[in-house]
């Protein structure tokens, strides 16, 4: 068998990620450098402090991922890189990079949307699920639900109305005083409280349908703490129980309907909030009682890293389907 190796590049936010992956499978090296320490200052990330980060450090980055593949640049058969959605000063940081090392070593480029990045992950590691599968992709930025009926062929169910839930966990943990990222912070207060101790609403829960909207359960959550603030009543791990349950419990929910009014074969978690062990048990305790198998990346490619990228450019390589020189990058686009 043909060996390919495809170095993939991931600057969307606030991640500096370079990896080689091979055939669409082995890791071959995945490095990913955080800017989380220097957003934290600024309770979360500051556009063009990441695009600054971005280029001081991409050379490095992709470095390293060669150093760390034992590879040298002429070993690698394309250069797949995120060019939408995201952070546009970013992105351009990626494709800009991308373009240059792709013309100069006279490979082919691969324009990759990163939130099949993220479903991709799961195909990184995991070579048994069956289709159709319903995927719910949770990020910082996006949360749909989708239903995959093959690694590259997805149809689009439901999707926020409002808010991500990402956004959503980071929102409510700034003002909650949690710090940034919001989602592990609140996971981590979420474990010592009890959910139920207050009430916020499962929003569109008694919908029929596999839309979300986290705008309104920010509001109440919001309004919620600042009165619980004024009474002296104020718990902020029973807070961040009862939100967290509040989020999970929707999509969750709306996820395993998804699977049965589908016909799901498999249950697949994506993005950032996936890492959310919350997320994932009550996804899984659900999973089990259709007797569906439920998937989702490990902590490391759950959040934003290039090894999905390269790993999802591989099926594109094979069929020649490359960007041109003038690609460009996108803020805003939908996962179709
Ligand atoms: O996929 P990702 O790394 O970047 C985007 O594409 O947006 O997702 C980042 C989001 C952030 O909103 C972060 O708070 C959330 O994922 N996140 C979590 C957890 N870890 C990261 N949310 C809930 N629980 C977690 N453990
Ligand atoms: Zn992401």
């Amino acid at each position: 068998m043909q060996e390919v190796k495809i170095l993939g590049i991931e600057t969307s936010c606030d991640e500096t990620a370079a990896s080689i992956v091979k055939n669409g499978k082995d890791i071959m090296s995945n490095v990913v450098n955080s800017q989380i320490k220097i957003h934290q200052a600024f309770g979360g990330v500051v556009p063009e402090v990441a695009s600054r980060r971005h280029i001081e450090n991409i050379a490095l980055v992709v470095d390293t991922a060669f150093k760390e593949a034992g590879l040298s640049y002429e070993d690698i058969d394309a250069v797949a890189v995120t060019n939408r959605p995201g952070l546009i000063g970013a992105l351009l940081v990626g494709v800009s990079f991308a373009k240059g090392f792709a013309y100069g070593l006279n490979k082919p480029l691969i324009a990759v949307n990163h939130l099949y990045g993220h479903i991709y992950a799961n195909f990184l590691e995991h070579s048994d699920i069956r289709f159709p599968a319903v995927c719910l992709v949770v990020s910082g930025g996006h949360t749909s639900l989708l239903v995959m009926k093959g690694t590259e062929e997805y149809e689009l169910i439901g999707e926020t109305l409002d808010d991500a839930a990402g956004e959503a966990f980071d929102k409510v943990a700034r003002f909650m005083n949690l710090g940034y990222p919001g989602g592990p912070a609140i996971q981590k207060a979420a474990e010592k409280g009890q959910a139920g101790k207050y009430s916020l609403p499962r929003v569109f829960l008694d919908r029929d349908d596999f839309d979300f909207s986290f705008s309104g359960l920010k509001t109440a959550a919001m309004n919620l703490w600042n009165k619980l603030n004024r009474k002296g009543e104020a718990d902020v791990y029973d807070m961040a129980a009862e939100f967290q349950a509040a989020l999970v419990e929707v999509l969750a929910e709306k996820t395993v309907r998804a699977a049965k009014k589908y016909n799901a074969q498999s249950v697949m978690l994506a993005g950032g909030v996936a890492a959310n062990s919350e997320l994932r048990r009550v996804v899984k305790q659900k999973a089990d009682k259709l007797g569906l198998p439920l998937y989702y990346p490990s902590l490391k490619l759950c959040t934003d890293n290039a090894a999905m990228i390269a790993g999802s450019a591989y099926h594109r390589y094979l069929k020649q389907d490359f960007a041109p020189l003038n690609l460009n990058a996108y803020a805003t686009m939908s996962i179709l």
